[in-house]
């Protein structure tokens, strides 16, 4: 196991009707916050009339900033830093999914430095300074709730970067699963996706002796996957969102890596799909890890075959080790198509004209990952298995 430093602040509210705990939360430290949303599911909900009419109540005086996209956009980012600056705000309130808290993160960092925003993803500039950022999250995916991490597509050269800070951990996140009822079904599993995909990062790693946490990323993965049955058959099922919910959380707070070298290739070159064509992030994962699986698997074989009989109980009786690994790659993939996820390039009409300019830009003439040191060809090679 490897040494490691681990913060997280991030108050959570679990449960249902928590939004009404937003004034609790949000104290009387804060009189003009930034409402920042998406494309306006929280107003078909009903969710946006109740915060603000809970604002309301506290005399808070309300800046709104809507319009977030999925895959949120650099330009939206420093329209929201203009609004904070001219106005002295002093608190930005996330309504909605990964991109919106994304995107309040990344405002939260540029209201309080005159550097431009997009260096600090670029350039590696250390974060000082940042607004509280708080959460209601409306879709269990990115774990951008109590994450250290913002995920901005800067729109001139259509570059999707992270960034991260222990001082972009949100303050505070609400976690209703009641406001995930509203969503549509490709959303709710390309969520799931990314969860499991989270803790897979982590999962496959070359770092010893890390038996408590490979445990917990295990039980993380098999919870996901049942309850995404659950879900399957019924998407009303509450019980089976509220797990979700938290394993969204579980999954991405970083709990789950500590100790452990992660991997990270997988989410760089699904950022290049999203980049390029828009892609639902859930998606690209769902497409590239399968990929990805099979180009590593005999780096690590022993992981691989830990995988499949702990995780998807493939019996291994009679089996070699190699046929063990696959199977449990093959049954990943069986789930996938049992949640109606792509699993190939195809399926979203994606060919192979833009592999290599995608491959050049998330590997940067360097390699990416840790499992396996990915470089520009072996990107190219995954994309292959991936047609
Ligand atoms: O914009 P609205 O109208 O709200 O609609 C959204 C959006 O179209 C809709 N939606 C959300 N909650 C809903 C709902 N529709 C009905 N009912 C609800 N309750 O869902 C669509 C997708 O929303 P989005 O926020 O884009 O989804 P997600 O949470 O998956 O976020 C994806 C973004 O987060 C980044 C991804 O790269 C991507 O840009 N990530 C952020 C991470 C982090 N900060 O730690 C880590 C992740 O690995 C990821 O990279
Ligand atoms: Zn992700």
């Amino acid at each position: 196991m490897k040494g490691f430093y681990y913060h997280n602040p991030t108050k959570l509210s679990f449960g249902k009707s928590t939004e009404e705990r937003l004034g609790k939360l949000l104290g009387d430290n804060h009189n003009r916050i930034l409402l920042h949303y998406g494309g306006g599911s929280i107003k078909r909900s009903g969710l946006y009339d109740k915060v603000v009419d809970i604002l309301k109540e506290m005399n808070i005086e309300v800046f709104e900033l809507s319009g977030v996209e999925p895959n949120p956009k650099l330009n939206l980012v420093r329209k929201g830093i203009e609004i904070c600056k001219e106005n002295d705000i002093t608190f930005v309130l996330a309504v909605g999914g990964g991109s919106v808290i994304d995107s309040a993160k990344a405002i939260a960092i540029g209201a309080l430095s005159n550097e431009d925003i997009w260096k600090f993803f670029t350039d590696g500039i250390d974060v000082s300074d940042a607004l509280p950022v708080g959460v209601i999250l409306t879709i269990p995916a990115t774990g951008s709730e109590s994450s250290p991490s913002t995920v901005i597509t800067n729109e001139d050269g259509m570059l999707k970067r992270s960034l991260d800070s222990d001082l972009i951990r949100p303050e505070f996140a609400i976690l209703n699963p009641e406001l995930t009822l509203t969503l549509p079904d490709n959303q709710t599993f390309a969520g799931i996706m990314d969860i499991i995909s989270h803790v897979l990062e982590r999962y496959f790693t070359q770092t010893d002796h890390v038996d408590l946490t490979d445990n917990l990323c295990e039980a993380t993965l098999r919870s996901t996957i049942n309850n995404a049955y659950r879900l399957k058959e019924n998407t009303m099922n509450l019980d089976a969102r509220a797990e979700i919910m938290l394993s969204g959380t579980i999954a991405h707070n970083g709990i789950l890596g500590i100790g452990r070298e992660e991997d990270w290739a997988s989410h760089r070159i699904g950022h290049e799909l999203s980049a390029l064509y828009g892609t639902t992030h859930g998606v690209t994962l769902s497409i590239i890890f399968p990929a990805w699986m099979k180009y590593v698997y005999k780096e690590n074989l022993d992981r691989f075959v830990r995988f499949a009989i702990e995780v998807f109980r493939v019996d291994g009786e009679g089996k070699t080790l190699e046929e063990i690994a696959l199977e449990g790659i093959k049954e990943f993939e069986s789930f996938l198509e049992d949640t109606n996820m792509p699993i190939r390039l195809s399926e979203i009409g994606i060919s192979v004209d833009q592999f290599e300019l995608m491959a050049k830009k998330c590997t940067n003439g360097g390699t990416i990952g840790s499992f396996k040191k990915i470089n520009e060809q072996d990107v190219m090679n995954i994309f292959e298995l991936a047609k």
